[in-house]
């Protein structure tokens, strides 16, 4: 890897190389990992709560997550080596293909992402809709479909999977689930599988990697443009001798950012690019095992980060730190929330139970670039880091509650001169990069995804006609 590629911006090398020394210090040494996990042969036992928590879905290399010791890695490299010396395109190529890219491969792969911002079909066709009045989210889903129609043929009747692509049965009509209670265990998934030939399938129509790389380089196009329509004005044109985190920023502010703004976006777009199988990753893998495709995938990926519990939360933490108005107030603000048993947002994690390392980046990159901005900003990193300090002081302990992604992220793109409501989009900007390289990985050999619900309700109720009830 080049180290010297962020000559200008050290800065941020140190601080990034900073937080990985002091990750490593608290965390301890942990035992020496093997260089490579081992599969699993299935069927697997595991504890599964609501909410399918603990459940083991499938086996991936994409990418892991520690929650219980706070560490993640794609592809077995470490997310702060990645945000020191690496770039958001070298990341999604990483993710998408398994390795780091050569020179020449990193060259190809940068060319394709900027021949594919431009999206002139797609943006025609969004700003037919009143974008400015819907939310920022559905406008980008929306966009997204627009884009495969753009892009694929796959809405022509050859293209379509046939039955003999697809991979599962109609479970619904298993007798399992005539039984009140249903089997303890699914066996019936369970009967002796062969390796299944890989098969043609919507996504290789739309040529699998390339609506990849269309998807990575054209959600931002469509992101950018739903901020500069939702102020009524046009889209900027991408420029293609910027790089994606550059151009992103234009597109979305007007002008070029200064190497600090450039990398300061991208890496925040490398923190956020893949995280286990998250809400929104799930709803993507589930869509395609049915044999839909990767837009459909991306969209449905979108609309599950839209929601407050995910990728909705980086939103809301603006508005609260504004809520909590001086760093004065932030112990009295968070005594008083607990008390009324409500969720800080920004805090808590399902799986980390430790501080998460993407915070860790997120919080002094927030300091290191507001350092020197009007008070307003000087003010809101203030007032994060006494909530910071009380929401810790009460919940680490007991309850392992820190910061998670989304608590630092929304100051950093507000220092970005990026609007509130475009903190989640700009979070599936980069998470795209995430849902296809899982997806891609999934269904090589898919298997749709059919889990089972406990029936709690009645049996043998009597139908009474209408005018009797
Ligand atoms: N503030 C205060 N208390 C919290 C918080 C929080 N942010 N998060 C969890 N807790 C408490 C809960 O009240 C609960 O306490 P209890 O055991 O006394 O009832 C305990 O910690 C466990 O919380 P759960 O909600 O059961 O944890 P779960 O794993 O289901 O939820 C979640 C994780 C949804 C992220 C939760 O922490 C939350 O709602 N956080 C705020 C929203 C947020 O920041 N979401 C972004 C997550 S990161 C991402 O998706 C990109």
């Amino acid at each position: 890897m080049n180290r010297n590629r962020h000559q200008e911006t050290t800065e941020i090398t140190d601080l990034i190389l900073e937080a990985a020394a002091k990750a490593r210090d608290e965390i301890g040494v942990v035992g020496k990992q093997a260089a490579t996990a081992k599969s699993v042969k299935w069927p697997i036992d595991c504890t599964i709560g609501p909410g399918l928590e603990g459940a083991i879905a499938c086996e991936s290399k994409v990418g892991y997550v520690n929650g219980s010791e706070g560490m993640l890695s794609y592809r077995g490299h470490d997310i702060f080596e990645l945000c020191a010396y690496s770039t958001y395109e070298e990341v999604s190529y990483l993710l998408l293909h398994g390795h780091l890219p050569t020179a020449t491969e990193l060259h190809e792969f940068e060319q394709k992402l900027i021949n594919y911002r431009h999206m002139n079909k797609t943006l025609r066709l969004l700003m037919s809709y009143p974008v400015e009045e819907m939310n920022a989210m559905a406008a980008l889903r929306m966009g997204t479909i627009f884009m495969r129609q753009e892009f694929t043929t796959l809405d022509r009747e050859e293209s379509k999977p046939t039955l003999d692509d697809a991979i599962s049965s109609d479970e619904d009509s298993i007798a399992m689930e005539t039984k009140p209670s249903g089997e303890s265990r699914a066996i019936y998934e369970f009967k002796k599988r062969k390796k299944r030939k890989k098969k043609k399938s919507g996504l290789d129509d739309a040529s699998g990697l390339e609506a990849c790389y269309h998807l990575i380089a054209g959600v931002p196009t469509i992101t950018a443009a739903i901020t500069r329509l939702r102020k009524g004005m046009m889209p900027y044109e991408p420029l293609n001798e910027l790089g994606h985190a550059a151009n992103i920023f234009y597109m979305m502010n007007g002008r070029r950012p200064t190497p600090i703004e450039e990398r300061v976006l991208d890496v925040t777009l490398i923190l956020h690019a893949d995280h286990g199988m998250n809400a929104s990753t799930f709803a993507s893998m589930v869509v395609a095992s049915t044999m839909s495709d990767i837009y459909f995938s991306v969209g449905s990926g979108i609309a599950a980060l839209n929601g407050p519990l995910h990728g909705g939360a980086n939103e809301r933490v603006l508005h609260t730190l504004r809520e909590v108005g001086s760093p004065e107030n932030a112990k009295a603000w968070v005594a008083e929330t607990l008390a009324k048993n409500e969720k800080v947002p920004g805090f808590g994690h399902r799986v980390y139970k430790a501080y998460d390392p993407r915070a860790r980046i997120l919080g002094p990159l927030a300091k290191f670039h507001c350092a020197d901005c009007k008070s307003e900003i000087q003010d809101l990193i203030a007032t994060a880091e006494q909530v910071e300090n009380a929401v810790v002081g009460s919940l680490a302990q007991e309850k392992k509650i820190f910061p998670n992604v989304d608590y630092y992220s929304g100051v950093v793109y507000t220092r970005l001169g990026i609007d509130p409501a475009m903190f989640t989009p700009l979070f599936a900007v980069s998470r795209v990069a995430g849902w296809t390289a899982r997806v891609l990985e999934y269904i090589q050999n898919n298997r749709i995804f059919r889990p089972r619900a406990l029936y709690t309700g009645k049996f043998n109720q009597e139908f009474t006609p209408i005018d009797e009830r």
